[in-house]
Parts: structure tokens; sequence; C-alpha cells
């Protein structure tokens, strides 16, 4: 074993080069690689325990042990989120820039917490949130700040709401049954009791039911509740469905209820003018989270909250502090700090300005328009499929299908069963990774194709070996 040169925590020039370049070499390799790579792998704790459980070492080690040990044992043991055939859940395929930018941020050690400590990165923030708030429609007063992901936006809003409403007694905040779970922990974070957490069904195509909001809020208001928010979906995780944001925004407008729009998934389809029409009426919320780490291919952790009026957010979150004082820079230079739950914070920013700037939007605009692209083929595929059947029409980017021929008479028992067997094919087959829904009682399965290196070829290969083990599986009954 080569003993190492370094001193202390520090690493001599000569070994910081190799080591970062054994790192770039391995993640070049990684990313080329995808392709003919499993999309997912995983291990049980009992095997993972026996290698890594333990006290931490008093002696050193050399680094490129430790970096060859956590590259062969530690990170393959996960889902590739950025395979191009990884269809499960939300996924995300970051760019190379994206992937440096976090590289450098870390490297230069920002923390984006005021304009004193990083002005730089907080330039950029304003700047990378400005096009989010053009991108929505909304006008200059609008502005936000980035996040580490949905759920921290959606409890920054509701917080926002709470606040904007003067901190009401007994608040009740409103979302359909489609909503995401983090809507209904940042409501209860932001202090509404689990009980007043309003959960409205959703009609024949996963919309918020309006008439029953209608009437749920006339009837907590009648019982002296306060209702406080509604959360309207602008691409639901199941189906992708999107609530009808006109109605509703006018509905909160004329109720005085604030209305925040959880675009997390969805929101970056506004970058392609199919997607500004699927989700017109965003632009009348009072708040919209939206998430660069899922469809504007950036590395996690980062989300947005766009609040229509900024001032809103600063009124929620600044809290001064004697120990901070000297990072008041004045007017016209936010502490991001002011504006969120945390005050270190990443530079978030910059991985979303350094992508954009080197690729332009015309090629981002393209690859989100390729999802949108691929999720219609597939949906006219399994449309014209006899032993496919659509569970719901496809939304931005998410496909919902099972097995079921044409005309047969299976029970709803029958072709959970028979979905579940192909699900459960294909997962160990290893050529895709997809997962399912539940969807009204009817077991679905679920393609989310948002990733900008997915091509049809592939999206067609795993349909068919949908199609194949589904006809084993209807063979079997
Ligand atoms: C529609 C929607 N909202 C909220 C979230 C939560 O976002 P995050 O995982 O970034 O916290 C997700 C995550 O997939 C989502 O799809």
């Amino acid at each position: 074993m080569r003993k190492a040169e370094h001193d202390g925590l520090q690493m001599t020039p000569q070994e910081m080069r190799q080591l970062a370049s054994r790192v770039t070499e391995i993640l070049i390799e990684r990313n080329g690689d995808l392709d003919s790579s499993n999309a997912w792998d995983g291990e049980f704790r009992e095997v993972l325990e026996e290698q890594f459980w333990g006290p931490p070492p008093e002696g050193e080690r050399p680094a490129e042990e430790v970096l060859e040990q956590v590259v062969r044992d530690v990170l393959p043991n996960a889902a590739r989120l950025d395979h191009p055939r990884f269809f499960g859940f939300i996924p995300s395929s970051p760019t190379w820039p994206g992937i440096l930018a976090d590289y450098l941020a870390a490297g230069f050690n920002i923390n984006s917490c005021t304009w004193l400590v990083s002005s730089g990165t907080s330039q950029l923030e304003l700047t990378v949130v400005d096009w989010m708030r053009d991108w929505i429609g909304f006008s200059e007063s609008a502005g936000g700040l980035l996040t580490s992901g949905g759920s921290a936006a959606s409890v920054e809003a509701l917080v926002t709401a709470r606040e904007a409403a003067g901190h009401p007694e007994r608040p009740t905040v409103y979302m359909s049954d489609q909503s995401h779970s983090a809507l209904k922990r940042a409501a209860f974070i932001a202090g509404v009791h689990r009980d007043h957490i309003r959960i409205v069904s959703s009609d024949d195509n996963f919309r918020i039911n309006l008439a029953e909001l209608t009437e749920q809020v006339r009837d907590d208001r009648a019982k002296g509740l306060h209702p406080l928010a509604v959360c309207a979906n602008a691409g639901s995780a199941s189906t992708g469905s999107i609530d009808r944001l006109d109605t509703l925004s006018s509905f909160c407008a004329s109720e005085g209820i604030w209305l925040h729009v959880d675009a997390a998934y969805g929101g970056f389809a506004l970058v392609t003018s199919e997607g500004k029409e699927h989700l017109a009426g965003i632009e009348n919320a009072d708040s919209v989270g939206m998430d660069a780490h899922k469809w504007f291919f950036q590395p996690y952790e980062v989300g947005a909250l766009i609040v229509k009026n900024a001032k809103q957010l600063e009124s929620a979150f600044a809290i001064g502090h004697d120990v901070l004082q000297d990072t008041v820079w004045g007017s016209n230079h936010p502490n991001f700090a002011d504006r969120g739950l945390q005050l270190s914070r990443a530079a978030r920013a910059l991985k979303i300005w350094m992508s954009v700037q080197t690729f332009g939007m015309a090629k981002f605009r393209a690859a989100v328009q390729n999802g949108l692209d691929l999720a219609r083929r597939a949906g006219e595929y399994v449309d014209s499929n006899p032993v496919l059947e659509m569970v719901t029409p496809v939304s931005l980017g998410i496909v919902c299908f099972r097995i079921k021929p044409e005309g047969s008479t299976y029970d709803e028992a029958t072709l959970e069963d028979v979905n579940r067997k192909v699900l459960a094919r294909v997962f160990w087959d290893e050529l895709a990774f997809f997962s399912s829904t539940s969807l009204k009682g009817v077991f679905s399965l679920r393609f989310c194709i948002i990733n900008h290196t997915t091509t049809w070829e592939g999206v067609h290969r795993t349909l068919d070996r949908v199609v194949e083990f589904g006809k084993e599986a209807l063979n079997e009954l």
C-alpha cells in the first residue's frame, strides 16, 4: 500500500490531481456506458452492513483505495435514475456542466446564504429565478429562491401563505387525492392540524373536483376554520394530471385563499410552447414550486419556489440576527437566507446557469420536448396494441397503462396479478426500470419519460418486452 504524502487533512497538489483525474475517468466511463448497464442495482442490508458497519478508523488509508471501494461497492447499489431506460418514479438526467458545477461549488466552498458571503452565486440565483419567473408568466414583482427540491419548496410556500394571511388560528389546506405526499407533510409542518388537511377527490381525469372543493371550503368556514391554501397539481406524480388552474385561481382569488401550484415535475414543460399551453393559468397562482433536478437536467438537489409577490417571502422568513448584522448589504442586494428555511445554502444556481450557458435554451427546450414526444408515441403504441390498455391519457411525459387484452373479461384482481407479474419480470430482466401506481383502485404500469438521452428505440424495446411478458403471464392463467 502506497504511503500518503499528505499532512494533516490536506493533500499535495499531485495527490489532488491524481484523485480528481481518477474520479473524472470513473464518471466519464460510467456515464458513457449507461445504455449497456442495468437501470437498477441494489443489495440487502445484511450484505452491505457486513462491508460497511463499524467504528470510524483511527488511522489512514490510501485515498485511491477508499475511492475504488466506494465506486465498486457503494455507488453502484442504486437506481440509475439517469439511465435512458429508467422510467420509474420521476427520473433525472443531469448534464455534465451541471455535475461539474456542483464539484466547483464544493471546491470553492460556496455558501450562498447572503450577498456578502457569496455575491457571485447570489446574482446567478437572482438571474436563474428570474428565468423561471418569466417562464411561469409572473410579472417582475415575483421572485423566489432555489430549494433542495419540491418538498422544501412546498413547506416554504405554505409558510409564506400562512404569514401572508396573518397566521390565522385553525387553518385548513386543500389538495386533491392525486397530490404528492410532500404537500401533506408541508401542510402540517406549516402548522395545519392533520385533521384539517382536506383531501378532495379527483375527477375522471385526475383533476381536483371543483364542486367538492367549493363545498368543503364553505363547510369549513361555517365551522369557524380558516381556509388558507389550495395546492394544485401541474403534473401530478401518478398520472401527470394538471388541475384546472384558471378556474382554481379565480376561485381562490374570490375566496381570499392562497393558490400554490405544485409543478415539481411538470413545471419545466413551460419552456416549450406545448407545455406552456398545457399549464395555461399557472401565471395566476400565488406560488409555484418546480424542480430543476427533475425535468431540467440538473444533479440533485435543486428545486425552486417562485412567489407572485416576492416581498411576502421575505416577510415570512427574514429574521435579523446580531451575528449576521454585517451581512446587510442594502437594498437590491438580497440575502437568500431571508427567503427560506436554510441559512447555509448550496450554490444551486451555478449548475443551472452553467448548463444553460453551455448548451443554450434551444437544446434544453428540445430535450424537454423529447420527453413530451416520446410519451405521446408510447401512448400511441399502447393504443394500437391489442394486449395493452391506456389507464389515463398521456400527460406531461407520463404514460399509465396496463396489460388488458381487447375485449377481455378478466376481473380486476386477475388483471392486477398479471400486471404485477409483468412488472416483476421486467425488474429482474434488467433491460429497463419502471414502476406502477394505483389509480382509483386500478393497478397501473407507469412510465415517466423525461430523460434527455432516452430514444424511441429504448421506449419501444421496453414496451415490446412488456407485451411479451404480458402474453406469457396471460397464458399462465
Ligand atoms: C409532483 C411532485 N411534487 C413534489 C415532489 C417532492 O419533490 P422532492 O422529491 O424534490 O422533494 C415530487 C417528487 O417526485 C413530485 O413528483
